[in-house]
């Protein structure tokens, strides 16, 4: 089993640990979408118990590194690695039974890196996934009103354009839009370090 490593885990966790201890519900299982190296989940289950992590990604290689990383963690918070592709019209945790439901959904630095579309899936799969009051939790760049909060967003946004025209980052207000049609408000944006920020969105 390989681990990856991203670097930029160890910069936001710290930060993104005190939004998730103060705005994720007090139980039940939080579902990582785009867990990627699997990094985050190894640090935040375990110092966010009795809650129950589930991380998951589309990416094979991604998930044995997040298996790699969740197994030296060997976290009694953390639920088994799952296959998970937002695009997917039904998800295949959802015919299975899990220990607990499912009431917060965390996507950390995806919405920029995939296509528009994974947006409208991400947020149809909440939809499916909870309950009245349930979370949603996005952390990366954005921007406002079509305006990027920083020169070096800019610089990163034509990067990420040049290697995939079909990224970039996104609008707030798109992504809010999205959000309310299926039935999420954005409750609240927090300003986070390195210019980024996380969107917390309720299910109504
Ligand atoms: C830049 S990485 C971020 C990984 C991790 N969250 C982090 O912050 O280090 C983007 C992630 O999005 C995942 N991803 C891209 N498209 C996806 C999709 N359609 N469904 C689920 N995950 C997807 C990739 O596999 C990758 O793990």
């Amino acid at each position: 089993m390989t681990k990856r490593y991203a670097p930029a885990t160890e910069r936001n966790r710290e930060p993104l640990l005190q939004v998730l201890q103060s705005h994720l519900p007090q139980r039940g299982v939080v579902l990582e979408i785009a867990a990627g190296s699997g990094q985050h989940a190894a640090y935040f289950a375990p110092r966010l118990a009795p809650r129950l992590w589930l991380p998951t990604d589309k990416d094979a290689v991604n998930l044995a590194s997040i298996h790699a990383w969740c197994a030296e963690a060997d976290s009694e918070s953390l639920l088994a690695t799952q296959h998970l592709d937002v695009l997917e019209t039904v998800w295949e945790i959802e015919q299975q039974a899990l220990p607990e439901d499912v009431t917060a959904i965390v996507n950390i630095n995806m919405l920029h890196i995939a296509p528009w579309l994974c947006c409208h899936g991400l947020f149809a799969g909440a939809k499916r996934m909870l309950r009245q009051g349930g979370i949603v939790l996005l952390y990366g760049p954005f921007k406002e009103q079509g305006q990027h909060t920083a020169v070096s967003n800019e610089s990163f946004d034509t990067q990420l354009r040049a290697e995939n025209a079909s990224w970039g980052i996104r609008d707030v207000e798109a992504v809010t839009e999205v959000a309310r049609e299926a039935g999420f408000d954005c409750a609240e944006m927090i300003q986070m370090p390195a210019n980024n920020h996380v969107l917390v969105f309720h299910y109504q």
